[in-house]
């Protein structure tokens, strides 16, 4: 019988090359996105769209439910749903901080807290966090968006506890730079009016991050997110990507100034 796989974030980028990778290995997908009508061609072979914005906490319950009564069972949830505030804390809203946390770490947290019953009964199940390398390492102006993914990681090492003594696996996948709407769409641009200080330095950073980015293909973090869901393994961490395991490896070995130090040249800022 075919195995199912419930994403979240499923329209576009991670999200959507991964509900096509694992519906071409045969299983069945859950893909649930937040607008399922504006994405008719998620509709072929064992994928069924169902609605879910993860800030709404009913609608999680009934999305769960939905994936439980069109399959009967859910062996594997992927919690890729996610956006980045980019730019200065100062500019920040109180809307634009609650929903920031409230998508990438609150929204998650209850997915998974919707899932637990489940797959504690079944004795088995595997949950991958799509956290970022941004959940190890920081980069200038995201404060906000690495706060929920340093969050994430947290939530995954801490949980692998108690949830390894019913068969439940955790699993954290973090993606570099990857060729998704990320940079564009899902960046919630942090701007006040009249706050302009930061300006020279936003513009450095983006002139340096345009020099250095070299991204990977969203397929590559769906192969990923497949090997951390079928490995079988108690590895928890998976890195997507060659600038990944690049400045992963690279970051324990420097001190937090020698880190600040090697950025600093590396994008071309004060
Ligand atoms: N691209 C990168 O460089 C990169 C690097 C590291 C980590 N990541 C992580 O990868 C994940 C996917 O991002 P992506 O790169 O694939 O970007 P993307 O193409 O913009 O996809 C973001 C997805 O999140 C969904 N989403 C946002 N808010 C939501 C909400 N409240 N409820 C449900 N879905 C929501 C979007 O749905 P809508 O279509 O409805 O907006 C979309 O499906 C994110 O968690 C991101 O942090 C990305």
């Amino acid at each position: 019988m075919a195995q199912t796989v419930f994403l979240t974030g499923a329209s576009t980028g991670i999200g959507r090359a991964t509900a096509i990778l694992f519906r071409d290995r045969g299983w069945n997908v859950a893909a649930t996105m937040r607008n399922p009508a504006a994405h008719p061609d998620l509709a072929s072979g064992g994928v069924k769209r169902i609605a879910l914005d993860v800030t709404d906490p009913a609608a999680i319950a009934a999305a769960c439910r939905q994936a439980m009564d069109a399959f009967g069972g859910v062996d594997v949830l992927v919690n890729n749903a996610g956006y980045g505030a980019f730019g200065p804390l100062e500019a920040a809203s109180d809307e634009q901080i609650e929903r920031q946390f409230t998508t990438n770490v609150t929204g998650l947290v209850r997915v998974i807290r919707e899932f637990l019953p489940h797959f504690r009964e079944r004795g088995s199940g595997v949950i991958v966090n799509i956290s970022s390398v941004g959940g190890r390492v920081v980069f200038p102006l995201y404060s906000l968006y690495h706060a929920t993914k340093w969050a994430v990681e947290g939530v995954s090492e801490s949980l692998q506890f108690e949830l390894g003594r019913f068969g439940i696996r955790v699993k954290v996948v973090e993606p570099g730079s990857i060729a998704t709407d990320f940079a564009g769409r899902s960046l919630d641009r942090l701007q006040k009016d009249g706050l302009t200080v930061y300006d020279d330095y936003i513009g450095q950073l983006l002139a340096g991050w345009a020099k250095v980015r070299q991204p990977s293909p969203p397929e590559l973090v769906a192969e990923v997110i497949y090997q951390a869901a079928t490995d079988g393994s108690a590895q928890l961490r998976y890195a997507a990507g060659e600038d990944a395991k690049a400045i992963l490896a690279m970051r324990p070995g420097l001190s937090d100034a020698d880190y600040v130090v090697m950025l600093k040249q590396r994008f071309g800022i004060d």
